[in-house]
């Protein structure tokens, strides 16, 4: 077997971590030959619902799981971590504003960037989920210094997914066939999904254009370019709130599946297409470097490297620069509370 990976859940009560927990220890995150010492951390209110879910994993009896500890010690929770996936955050209550979400979120992504930075493993990736992922992420990384700023990153893969779902539906073709697709900007509305790469493959491994196997299907490039306006990127930005409206919660063990796929892909490789994740800009697609803005990216010797040389369409560039704005919005917004230099 290989070396067990210390792989530190935070928001372990939640409904997040409940749908997370199982697939990491089951090994669907890094693969059934690595044993996986998990690291619940809590607050006293979420304490009792994490020590269920430690007490309902020992009873998996995975043969993966070398380990639990539930801990509300944010030191504790952090030492030597490999991978640490920051779930819990303060949800945003009714009539609470962006502004008031983030005040609310710099007490949590502070003093845990800086335990990261104090205790963590030399290798340790950062995933945060907790909304608004990309600017705790960026809160975090702020308070880790001797932590490289790419290995702090913020989930879009579950709208990355999204928008794979939606297309194989429109398409009638298997997920799998699609790769390509890329989702920039900010995990919000303002995102902005990309499809203008997208190849969509078929069962005899024939590479067709994905704007153009839209084309066939909908009738012709105006009907597609409609329907990405219309239909799928509304649909695909929107998605958390549909999921709420139907399911009466929000969207979990997606968000959950998605959490697993990205750990999976940075450790182990994303294979032929590109995915997207949320991570610091050097400046790519002239996005202001230093912001934590979703990229298409693979994964090379466990380092997210962003595409290089994709044509941007006008359309998408629009939608990227309002939201790349939100970012410098939200980011002056935490800078103003001294969260960020
Ligand atoms: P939840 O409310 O069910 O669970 C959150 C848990 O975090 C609670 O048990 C709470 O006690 C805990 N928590 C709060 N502060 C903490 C801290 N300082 N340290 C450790 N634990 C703490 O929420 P749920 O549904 O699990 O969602 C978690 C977050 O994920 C939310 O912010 C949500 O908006 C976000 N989310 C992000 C998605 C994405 O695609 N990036 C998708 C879906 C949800």
């Amino acid at each position: 077997a290989n070396t067990p990976m210390t792989i530190t859940v935070t928001g372990a009560g939640g409904q997040i971590g409940y749908a997370l927990l199982f697939r990491i220890a089951s090994g669907a995150m890094l693969g059934i030959g690595t044993p996986v010492r998990l690291r619940l951390l809590e607050i006293p209110a979420g304490l009792n619902a994490a020590e269920g879910t430690a007490l309902e994993l020992q009873d998996c009896a995975f043969p993966t799981l070398a380990s639990i500890d539930v801990t509300t010690d944010v030191s504790a929770g952090f030492e030597g971590t490999n991978i640490a996936l920051l779930v819990g955050a303060r949800p945003r209550g009714p009539g609470m504003e962006r502004g008031d979400l983030l005040q609310a979120n710099r007490a949590i992504f502070a003093p845990q960037g800086a335990a990261i930075n104090a205790g963590a493993a030399d290798d340790v990736k950062v995933l945060v989920v907790g909304n608004p992922a990309n600017t705790n992420a960026l809160i975090a990384s702020a308070h880790a210094p001797d932590v490289p700023a790419e290995r702090f990153t913020a989930m879009t893969r579950l709208d990355h997914n999204r928008a794979l779902a939606q297309l194989a539906m429109t398409l009638r073709v298997p997920v799998s066939a699609i790769s390509n697709v890329t989702v920039w900007g900010n995990h919000s509305a303002t995102q902005a999904p990309d499809i203008a790469h997208g190849i969509v493959t078929d069962s005899r491994g024939v590479p067709q254009a994905l704007p153009e196997a839209l084309a066939g299907v909908l009738g012709g490039p105006g009907a597609v370019a409609e329907w990405l306006g219309g239909t799928f990127i509304p649909r695909v930005a929107k998605r958390g709130a549909e999921i709420i409206e139907v399911r009466g919660s929000s969207s979990a063990a997606s968000a959950a599946a998605a959490a697993v796929d990205h750990m999976h892909d940075w450790v182990l490789g994303t294979g032929s297409s590109w995915t997207s994740v949320a991570r610091v800009s050097d400046g790519s697609y002239g996005v202001e470097a230093g912001l934590i803005s979703s990229f298409p990216v693979r994964s090379n010797n466990q380092a997210w490297e962003i595409e290089q040389g994709l044509e941007v369409s006008p359309a998408v560039r629009a939608r990227i620069d309002r939201s790349v704005q939100e970012l410098r919005d939200e980011r002056d917004m935490v800078r103003s509370l001294g969260l960020v230099p």
